[in-house]
C-alpha cells in the first residue's frame, strides 16, 4: 500500500501507547500467558446500578434517537448544574458541548483552533494524547519538561519560559495523567498571573481526575474560580468516565466561550453527530445523583497506592513518590539502567526496562519515555490489591536477577 494515501497530518502521530498495551495484553492472555496487567487506564469498578439502570430506562422510553448535536438539554442542564455545584462556575447548557468521552472534547478543541505555526505547550509528563493531538491539527507540541524534585508540577518559571508569541494553548490536567500530580490554590494562582501576562494563551483545563485525590489537602478552587479574568480563554473539559467507571459510555464535555463550542459543534455537526442517547441518558442519572460510592474508591485507590509505593520503595533501583491523587504512580527506575539481564541484554533506557519486566517478570507496565519523562514507568493501581501486591513481587523478582 502506497504510504503517500495517508495524509501528512495522520503520518505525523503514532497509536496511543496505552491503546498498544491494552491490544498486546489482551494476544499475551490468547497465548496462555499469565500476565499481571498494571497498565490499566479505567477504573476496575463497576458502572454504578442507578447508572446502568436509567440507562436501561431510557432505551425503553424510546430515547434511541439522534439527539442534538451538543447533547441534550437535560444533560447539558445536569453539566451546568454539576459546574456550578463542584467548581464554582457559571455556565448555561449553551455554553456547554457534550462530546464522544473527554478525549473527542479535546480534540475537537484543537481541531477547531490549531493551525500550522501554531504552539501548544503540554507540560511533561503527559498524557500520552496530547502531542499527538497537537500534531494531528498541524499545530507544534510545546513539551515542557516538569521535574520530579517539583512533584512534576508546572513551575511558573518553566511556564513563562515556553511561552511565545505563537503559544495557542497550556494544556493543563490536574491530578495529572501519569503522575498523579496536584496542585494547591496558590500554585494554581501563580500560574494564572503567568498567564495574565499573555493574553495570546488559551487554558485548555482538562479536569477529568478532579474526584480522585488523597489526603487530607482542600481541593483547590477551580483556576476560573481563582482567576475569573480567564474565562473568556478557558476550555474546560471534564467528563463521566473516571469519577463514575463510565469509559465505555463515552460521554466527555466541554464548557467555554461561545466562539469555540459554535466551532465544535459545528465540526462534531459534520462528523460524529451527537453522542450515544443512551449514554447521555446514564450520565444525566450520573450528574444528577449524589455519588455516595465515591468516598468508597477513592479510599480504595488510596490504599491500594500505599501498598504500591511502600513494595516499590523496597525494591532496589526503583524510587516512587505518593501522588496526590488520580489512579497511577511514576517511579524513577534509573537503577536498572546499565544492568544486564540473565540473557545478557543490557537494560539502555526505561522502554527497554518495561520491556525486560514483562517478559521475565510477566508484568505490564508502561515506559515513562511515552509519558515525556525518562526514565522511569507509569503503574496503575486501577485494580485489585492482590494484583499490586503480585506485580510488586515478580518485579521484585525480576530486578534481583539482573546483574
Ligand atoms: C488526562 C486524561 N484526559 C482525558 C482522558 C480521556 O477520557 P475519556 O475516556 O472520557 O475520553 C483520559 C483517559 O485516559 C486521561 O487520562
Amino acid at each position: 500500500m502506497s504510504s503517500t494515501r495517508i495524509s501528512a497530518r495522520m503520518r505525523r502521530i503514532k497509536p496511543s501507547p496505552s491503546s498498544a498495551a491494552a491490544d498486546r495484553f489482551a494476544e499475551l492472555r490468547r497465548q496462555g500467558k499469565d500476565i499481571i496487567n498494571l497498565a490499566i487506564g479505567e477504573p476496575d469498578f463497576d458502572t454504578p446500578a442507578h447508572i446502568r439502570q436509567a440507562a436501561g430506562a431510557a432505551i425503553e422510553r424510546g430515547e434511541t434517537r439522534y439527539t442534538p448535536v451538543a447533547g441534550t438539554l437535560a444533560l447539558r442542564q445536569a453539566i451546568a448544574a454539576k459546574l456550578q455545584r463542584e467548581n464554582g462556575l457559571d455556565y448555561a447548557p449553551r455554553d456547554i458541548i457534550v462530546t464522544c468521552g473527554a478525549k473527542h472534547a479535546l480534540f475537537n478543541a484543537l481541531s477547531v483552533t490549531v493551525e500550522a505555526g501554531h504552539e501548544v505547550i503540554v507540560p511533561a509528563p503527559f498524557w500520552v494524547s496530547y502531542p499527538d493531538m497537537v500534531l494531528a491539527c498541524d499545530g507544534t507540541p510545546v513539551i515542557v519538561a516538569c521535574r520530579e524534585e517539583d512533584d512534576f508540577r508546572l513551575t511558573p518559571q518553566a511556564l513563562e519560559a515556553a511561552i511565545t508569541p505563537a503559544t495557542r494553548w497550556l494544556v493543563f490536567n490536574s491530578p495529572t495523567n501519569p503522575t498523579g500530580t496536584t496542585y494547591t490554590t496558590a500554585q494554581l494562582r501563580a500560574l494564572a498571573d503567568v498567564l495574565l501576562r499573555h493574553p495570546q494563551v488559551m487554558v485548555l483545563a482538562d479536569d477529568i481526575y478532579e474526584h480522585i485525590r488523597f489526603g487530607d489537602a482542600p481541593k483547590p478552587q477551580h483556576v476560573l474560580v481563582i482567576e475569573p479574568a480567564l474565562r473568556e480563554r478557558t476550555l474546560v473539559v471534564n467528563g463521566v468516565s473516571k469519577t463514575y467507571a463510565m469509559t465505555g459510555w463515552r460521554i466527555g464535555y466541554a464548557a467555554g466561550p461561545a466562539d469555540i463550542i459554535a466551532a465544535m459543534d459545528m465540526l462534531q455537526s459534520q462528523s460524529t453527530s451527537g453522542a450515544s442517547s443512551v449514554s447521555q441518558a446514564a450520565a444525566v442519572t450520573a450528574l444528577n445523583t449524589e455519588a455516595g460510592f465515591l468516598p468508597g474508591w477513592v479510599a480504595t485507590y488510596e490504599q491500594r497506592r500505599d501498598t504500591a509505593v511502600r513494595l516499590l520503595n523496597q525494591i532496589p533501583g526503583l524510587r516512587c513518590a505518593a501522588p496526590g491523587g488520580a489512579f497511577y504512580l511514576y517511579p524513577w527506575c534509573g537503577g536498572l539502567i546499565g544492568r544486564r539481564t540473565p540473557q545478557g541484554k543490557v537494560i539502555e533506557s526505561d522502554v527497554d526496562a518495561v520491556i525486560y519486566l514483562l517478559e521475565a517478570g510477566g508484568v505490564m507496565l508502561l515506559a515513562g519515555t511515552a509519558y515525556g519523562v525518562a526514565p522511569y514507568f507509569r503503574m496503575s493501581i486501577a485494580t485489585g490489591v492482590e494484583q499490586i501486591e503480585e506485580g510488586c513481587r515478580r518485579i521484585a523478582q525480576a530486578v534481583a536477577q539482573l546483574a
